[in-house]
């Protein structure tokens, strides 16, 4: 079946290599719909493009003239179209639809589409580095928007920088991946991620520093690559693909329920979340009176999720996550072999909590591999070829 691609086009001097883009994607069997924004029309007209793609090209003027059906093309539209694709992406309009503004065909488009969005940005290497602008690309990236470039190079404006729209075959490479059979297509992965929070009293409670952003990143990313997946939420204010079914689980005894319940239904367990070790031996009701000099909490173990969840469910694929502060492979190896996991995936913990990047230590049965410092976006697409691969062994 032809996919269907909604080709957006904003006001830039980039503009004219959609047309080249267009004329790619039609050539390779895509249903290209394009839509102009009113800038982009100042700089190529709607013609070339309805001649390229031998569709007619939409523009404000049909958004507001709309002669035909239900008059709601930005609703017909986006309910058709497999995945929008914006080239070139003005700061303005990567602006417009961080902030949610729908003023003209394209952002209402984008902003009621069912499918996935890719943005490829186009602009001086000035505007492209206005911090507005990088805190709208970031937003919108962790909101499950993806991004292709843009690259370093000469640029229209005579500037040599960050800004050029990615070449057109280059897009179009990252189109057909996108399009191509996911790899964990069929594999159903529950995963946990977030930190933990346990009541002391109704007032105060013991956490800790966990961000989320590794667990919810592989999330993303398996979800991505085409898994049913099952996120366990501890706390975490990652932005999570609206796709993943989530369970929320704020405490280490909900996680438990949680995890037991789930585990079952799925082939892998990514175990993320940081669980607290320890929890309240009682919980007070209403507030400790700040009274005494010296207070003693007294704090009981709680049940190790993974390794109970690896004893109840033998067949399931368990991975777990090592934070040391030393010994890093030594404590890994040891959880590997004592909780009978899979795989483990050791990282420095001063160096990854709570930070953009990280580097890891892959264990398995019959292997040790370092995954270099990258961004957890990135790390998280190796962890999950590595879990892949260690998968189908383990099946075969
Ligand atoms: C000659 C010229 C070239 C421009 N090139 C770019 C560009 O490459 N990238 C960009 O973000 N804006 C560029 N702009 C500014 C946009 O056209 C302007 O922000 C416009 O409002 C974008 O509208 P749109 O987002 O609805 O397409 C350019 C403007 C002019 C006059």
């Amino acid at each position: 079946m032809k996919k269907t691609i909604i080709l957006g086009v904003c006001g830039g001097v980039a503009a004219y290599k959609a047309v080249e883009l267009a004329r790619i994607l039609i050539k390779n069997n895509f249903i290209v719909r394009v839509v102009m924004t009113k800038a982009a029309m100042k700089f190529i007209t709607p013609l070339t493009f309805q001649a390229v793609t031998n569709n007619p090209v939409l523009t404000d003027q049909e958004f507001w003239n709309n002669q035909s059906g239900n008059g709601m093309d930005h609703i017909n539209l986006s309910r058709d179209a497999d995945l929008i694709l914006i080239a070139p992406a003005s700061a303005n309009f990567i602006a417009k639809l961080n902030s949610g503004i729908c003023d003209d065909l394209l952002t209402n488009i984008c902003a009621a589409r069912s499918c996935d969005l890719i943005v490829c940005p186009a602009m001086n290497s000035f505007m492209y580095h206005n911090p507005p602008n990088l805190k709208n690309i970031d937003s919108l990236k962790n909101n499950g928007v993806f991004f292709i470039g843009p690259e370093l190079g000469i640029q229209a404006c005579g500037e040599n920088g960050m800004g050029r729209l990615s070449e057109p075959i280059s897009i179009f490479n990252e189109i057909e991946k996108y399009f191509s059979q996911p790899l964990l297509k069929n594999l159903k992965i529950l995963i946990s991620a977030g930190a933990t929070i346990e009541k002391i009293d109704d007032a105060r409670a013991i956490t800790n520093f966990s961000s989320g952003k590794m667990g919810v990143s592989i999330a993303n990313e398996a979800f991505q690559l085409g898994a049913d997946v099952t996120l366990v939420k501890g706390i975490t204010h990652q932005g999570i693909n609206p796709g993943i079914r989530i369970i929320e689980a704020r405490n280490h005894d909900d996680m438990e329920t949680v995890i037991y319940q789930e585990a079952k239904k799925n082939n892998i367990f990514i175990s993320v979340a940081a669980i607290s070790d320890y929890k309240a031996k009682q919980i007070f009701h209403g507030k400790i009176k700040k009274d005494k000099k010296l207070l003693t909490l007294e704090l009981e173990k709680t049940n190790d999720i993974l390794k109970n969840t690896k004893k109840k469910f033998p067949n399931l694929f368990c991975v777990g996550f090592a934070a040391e502060s030393n010994d890093l492979i030594h404590y890994a190896k040891q959880k590997l072999i004592e909780k009978n996991l899979d795989m483990v995936i050791a990282n420095e913990l001063n160096n990854t909590m709570d930070h953009d990047d990280a580097e890891v230590i892959i264990l398995d049965k019959s292997q040790e591999k370092i995954l270099p410092r990258m961004p957890k976006i990135k790390l998280a697409n190796n962890i999950l070829l590595e879990i892949q691969e260690s998968y189908q062994k383990n099946e075969n």
